[in-house]
């Protein structure tokens, strides 16, 4: 830390005054002419501190979020599929880990990037002839968050620009606005199963954007993107020279009759950071296993990126050892009847929700393909009590005890996120007093019946 600076003015009759410059003070806080100095603590929380805001804690802390006494709480709020134990890990992936740990192998640091011979296991696996990957090009991060924290801080300044969908998940501007980056938020569309308007995402593009973030399949909206979406979302990439950042976190997790496809397979010449990890498809959100995966086929990005991406890992080492240990087996060897099980379940309660919630009035939810998401759209116009998705949901939990996040949260008003990983009876048992919920409060305008045609 930088030391005081103490000019002693010390001429003709005058004693000597010290002057204390302000800057660059510490903890200690003094003024400017004093005649000694005296140090009081005073300590400030940084401006970085000041600029970090999650969202999704900021609406849901202020919510009055009193259930009604008589009915259990049922959370759909949280997007973490362990809460309920409905959905465990395969023992595979535990009994990886339980070995590593008695192997005492793993116990020291490892490189900042990751092990070399996990970054080769994790290159391997995503490895194909579209989009060809080497252990190099595979950075190992604590969870995808970390992976989505070094990639936007290898592509973007301070005073740069970043586009981000709307509604997305919210941590890539609490990121971004806390290293000084703006956001600019480009729309999805809902009467598009949550396509981008890719019209609008062009129309944002200006010399400071430094890349595009996409995530599919998507939180909060359960859509995953077709191949010919993709293809036009990399077209616009291509024309405006945007690198893409792309958060893959769910990927794979798409129901039966749909296909995903990683964004990377798609382009031959558009520079890719795809950020995922174990989290979601193999269950085990809190061991922080995460990785960026780059994809360079032009040396776009070249030494610069992958050099700066080195550099930012190496302010903090990797993820856990122990995972980093058991990732090859992880990978490699979780039987394919646990990925068909999970998605089957995910699939069926996506079902089951979508259908119980079409059928009230009032409410439109749209129909996901993926990932663990449901978003509802709310007729405010029908719930004139209401000002807006915050109250309708809050009131939602003191009356039915039910808890969905108010998609104010996704930065986008009038819907609601349902999560689907909770246990079929559960998400019955909560479709049932919405239902209630939205007869009781729902107001038939003469306008009413139209709506509900087109349904
Ligand atoms: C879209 C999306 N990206 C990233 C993450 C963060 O993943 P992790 O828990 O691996 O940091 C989440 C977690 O919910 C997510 O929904």
């Amino acid at each position: 830390m930088d030391s005081y600076l103490i000019h002693v003015n010390g001429h003709g009759n005058h004693a000597p005054m010290l002057d204390v410059n302000l800057k660059n003070t510490g903890n200690i806080l003094s003024s400017g002419k004093v005649k000694s100095r005296k140090p009081r603590w005073a300590v400030r929380a940084s401006e970085m501190s000041k600029k970090t805001f999650n969202p999704v804690r900021a609406i849901v802390d202020s919510m009055k979020v009193e259930p009604n006494p008589k009915k259990a709480m049922i959370s759909l709020s949280l997007g973490d599929p362990t809460v309920f134990g409905n959905l465990p890990t395969n023992d595979e992936v535990t009994r990886a880990v339980k070995e590593v740990l008695d192997s005492g192998q793993y116990n020291g640091y490892a490189p900042a990037v990751g092990y070399q011979s996990c970054r080769e296991a994790v290159a391997a696996y995503y490895n194909c002839p579209e989009a060809p990957l080497k252990a190099q090009d595979v950075i190992l991060t604590s969870g995808c968050s970390q992976a989505i924290e070094l990639a936007l801080a290898v592509l973007a300044n301070p005073g740069q620009n970043i586009l981000v969908p709307r509604p997305g998940f919210s941590l890539y501007k609490t990121l971004a606005l806390s290293m000084g980056i703006e956001v600019k938020l480009y729309n999805l569309l809902p009467e598009k199963a949550w396509e981008i308007d890719l019209e609008h995402l062009e129309s944002l593009v200006d010399e400071k954007t430094a890349c595009l973030i996409m995530n599919n399949p998507s939180n909060p909206c359960g859509s995953v993107f077709s191949k010919s979406h993709l293809q036009e979302i990399l077209a616009v990439a291509s024309r405006q020279c945007l690198p893409i950042l792309a958060d893959e976190i769910y990927g794979d997790m798409v129901f039966a009759d749909c296909k995903y496809e990683p964004i990377a397979t798609l382009s031959t010449n558009v520079p890719i950071l795809s950020c995922g990890g174990l989290a979601k498809r193999w269950l085990v959100p809190g061991w922080r296993m995460g990785w960026i995966l780059i994809h360079d086929r032009r040396d776009i990005f070249g030494k610069e990126i992958r050099d700066g991406l080195v550099r930012l890992s190496q302010r903090i080492l990797g993820p856990c050892t122990l995972v980093q240990g058991a990732l090859e087996r992880i990978l490699n060897q979780t039987p394919p009847e646990f990925y068909h099980n999970t998605l089957s379940i995910l699939k069926s309660n996506a079902d089951l929700c979508y259908a119980a919630l079409a059928a009230i009035p009032g409410l439109r939810p749209v129909r996901p393909a993926g990932a663990m998401y449901l978003m509802v759209e709310i007729e405010m116009e029908h719930f004139p009590e209401f000002e807006n998705d915050v109250e309708f949901t809050e009131r939602l939990i003191s009356e039915q005890s039910v808890f969905c996040l108010p998609a104010t949260c996704f930065e986008y008003p009038n819907f609601f996120r349902v999560v689907i990983t909770v246990p079929e009876e559960m998400i019955l048992e909560a479709c049932g007093r919405i239902q209630e919920f939205c007869e009781m409060h729902y107001q038939g305008a003469e306008g009413a019946q139209d709506l509900e045609c087109d349904k």
